[in-house]
């Protein structure tokens, strides 16, 4: 029998990373949406690329959670997206809602599956996830890291004129404004990039990457989707074929970097249980300072998610 994976949420990214778990054919996909018809009619036209590219996989399109039962995989897409009108804490408030509902939904229908996150804001939403499923937190990650460097190293790349694919890089923090990059531990061919860069040009691929998301919501009008997709897709695959591969996920800290009891990004091994292993560096004072800064927003944010949480906020 094929992995079943679930994807809740048919929007761009969920029917992106859908695509994508499919090309790697890492499973038969479950497609959930509340809105009717929705999955149903991205399966059929998912299942049609599957028949043209002889794909041994099977969509599925649902908006009934018991046919996530058995899913090794749950992939949360669902929620809003940040429009122009929208703060981030109307973000908050709303997706906190929305991924607490759905999380429940896990717990009764998938409480053996291990759960990747995608919606915002990333690592409190992933805060959110945990505690609503009370899955141990190795089965709990979020997805963000893999996106934020892939940005950065197509900037690396561009300056270097190398292949993105000889570039290491790691980051820590929060997906947002704060996140850590680490040019000290970013290397090519062996060689840090501190090495090869000046600072000043250093500093201006780390503000892009920072900048990259909000910068495509203004070009293309909506957040962007193919590379969410295809990272969240990469990360169902370290999973179900148990890769050990090292990604930076969110991941619920209980001493890791210092910090107790919030979700932030740190590079994991992962594999068929979940997260195996947190890799910790080193950091010099400067970077330790970012990183307390970074993680202290994502506290914040998960103290005032508890405080809606409480009250009942829907
Ligand atoms: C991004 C946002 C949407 O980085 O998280 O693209």
């Amino acid at each position: 029998m094929r992995p079943k994976i679930s994807v809740i949420g048919s929007g761009r990214v969920g029917t992106s990373a859908a695509l994508h778990i499919g090309l790697r054919e890492l499973g038969d996909v479950v497609l959930v949406d509340i809105v009717q018809g929705l999955p149903q009619g991205e399966a059929l036209d998912l299942n049609h690329m599957a028949a043209i590219l002889g794909l041994d996989v099977e969509y599925t399109g649902t908006n009934d959670y018991r046919d996530i039962e058995g899913s090794e995989v749950v992939v949360v897409t669902a929620g809003f997206i940040r429009k122009a009108d929208m703060t981030r804490m109307d973000l908050l408030t709303k997706n906190s809602a929305i991924i607490r509902d759905v999380s429940l939904k896990i717990k009764e229908h998938a409480p053996k599956s291990k759960v990747i996150v995608v919606t915002n804001p990333l690592d409190v939403m992933t805060y959110v996830a945990l505690k609503t499923t009370g899955f141990e937190r190795e089965r709990v990650m979020g997805f963000s890291g893999l996106l934020d460097i892939g940005r950065y190293k197509t900037l690396i790349a561009k300056e270097l004129g190398v292949s993105w694919n000889s570039i290491e890089a790691p980051i820590l923090g929060e997906h947002g404004d704060s996140m850590v990059l680490l040019p000290r531990h970013t290397s090519v061919g062996g060689r840090p990039l501190t090495s090869l860069l000046t600072g000043d040009r250093i500093e201006a691929i780390l503000k892009e990457t920072r900048e990259m998301g909000a910068k495509i919501i203004s070009l293309k009008g909506w957040s962007a989707h193919h590379a969410p997709g295809a990272g969240a897709a990469l990360m169902v695959d370290a999973i179900v074929r148990d890769r050990n591969a090292v990604i930076p996920v969110s991941f619920y800290h209980m001493g890791e970097y210092g910090f107790e009891g919030v979700c932030s990004v740190v590079p994991a091994v992962i594999g068929r249980t979940g997260v195996k292993k947190v890799i910790e560096l080193e950091l010099n004072p400067e970077e330790r300072e970012a990183l307390i800064r970074s993680v202290e927003k994502v506290r914040q944010a998960q103290q005032e998610v508890d405080r809606l949480l409480a009250s009942g906020a829907s």
